[in-house]
């Protein structure tokens, strides 16, 4: 297949560039193609032709988007309802990346993809409505929501994600405080790339939800990559209300990966195997 993967510098895209490499693959970096530009988009897309593009793309510090509206809807919704108008035109399958933070965290049990979103922040109400356009406007769509990920690559390519913060922290030997109340599912880049590149193939078209098994704090997660590395760190648990960040975050975003169950695809692995093989791959165990 033909796939275009927009964000390939990113810490998602760099672990699709890798593990598509049987593919006829056009990566494409910030430097390449620029989302809110629509004249752009269009005509990069219209002179490959791809049979799939895989957009790994957002304007994600949640926190900056409260602050930053008009980004937020830029780069997360008008963009991608553009970039969902032109694969439509084209009949390319368009990929389309979104989060847990859709959802309230009322439930307290795992969210299905029939669960009713009730997005939070700017950051989630943006990336809810890209989520739609996509699901609307494409028939050929996969609409995947994550959470808690972390590459090797790091956030926008630059090597820093909550695994190598942690580490970072802990060798400035400084207080560490991490929110214990709320909870997620820390989901290895690589591990989920794999996943999207077997579901591609099957054209079983719809929203999925895709992360590693189980669930855990933030805190927990900070306190296990301690665990495994044996580095003594001075951390402690804290509260979101004390931690005090701009935008509201779910108390509870675990996600249920019930579609991909359905198509007999849900292998993916519980949280701390897939956190043991990063930290082993990056040469830390
Ligand atoms: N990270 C998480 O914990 C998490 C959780 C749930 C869902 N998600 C979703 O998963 C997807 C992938 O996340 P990620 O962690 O791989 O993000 P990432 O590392 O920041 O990768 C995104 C890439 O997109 C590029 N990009 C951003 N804005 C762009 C624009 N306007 N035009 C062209 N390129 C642009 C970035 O380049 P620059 O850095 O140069 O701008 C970056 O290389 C996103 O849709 C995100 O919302 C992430």
């Amino acid at each position: 297949m033909k796939i275009m993967i927009i964000g390939a510098g990113g810490q998602l895209g760099s672990e699709l560039v890798n593990i598509l490499q049987d593919d006829v693959l056009i990566p494409l970096t910030h430097i390449d193609i620029e989302m809110t530009n629509q004249e752009q988009v269009n005509d990069i897309l219209s002179s490959n032709m791809p049979d799939v593009v895989i957009n790994t793309t957002a304007y994600h510090r949640v926190d900056d988007c409260e602050d930053n509206v008009e980004k937020s809807f830029s780069v997360n919704a008008y963009a991608v309802r553009t970039l969902a108008k032109i694969c439509s035109e084209l009949d390319t399958t368009l990929v389309h990346f979104s989060t847990d933070y859709v959802f309230g965290g009322e439930k307290g049990i795992p969210y299905t993809e029939e669960d009713m979103p009730n997005p939070l922040s700017v950051y989630a109400v943006s990336k809810l409505a890209g989520e739609y356009f996509v699901r609307n406007i494409c028939n050929r769509h996969f609409v995947i929501r994550t959470c808690g990920l972390y590459g090797a690559k790091g956030i926008s390519g630059k090597g820093e994600n909550f695994v190598e913060l942690m580490l970072k922290l802990s060798k400035q030997k400084k207080p560490i405080r991490i929110v214990a109340d709320q909870i997620v599912t820390p989901t290895y880049a690589r591990e989920l790339a794999f996943k999207v590149s077997q579901l591609i193939r099957t054209r079983e078209y719809g929203l999925y939800h895709m992360t590693n098994e189980g669930s855990c704090s933030w805190y927990e997660f900070a306190r296990t990559v301690f665990d495994l590395t044996g580095i003594k760190a001075n951390l402690s648990p804290t509260t979101a209300a004390e931690y005090g960040a701009k935008a509201r975050r779910p108390a509870y975003s675990v996600l249920e990966n019930r579609n991909l169950t359905r198509l007999g695809l849900d292998d993916m692995r519980p949280w701390k195997d897939a956190l043991k093989d990063y930290l082993s791959e990056k040469g830390y165990l």
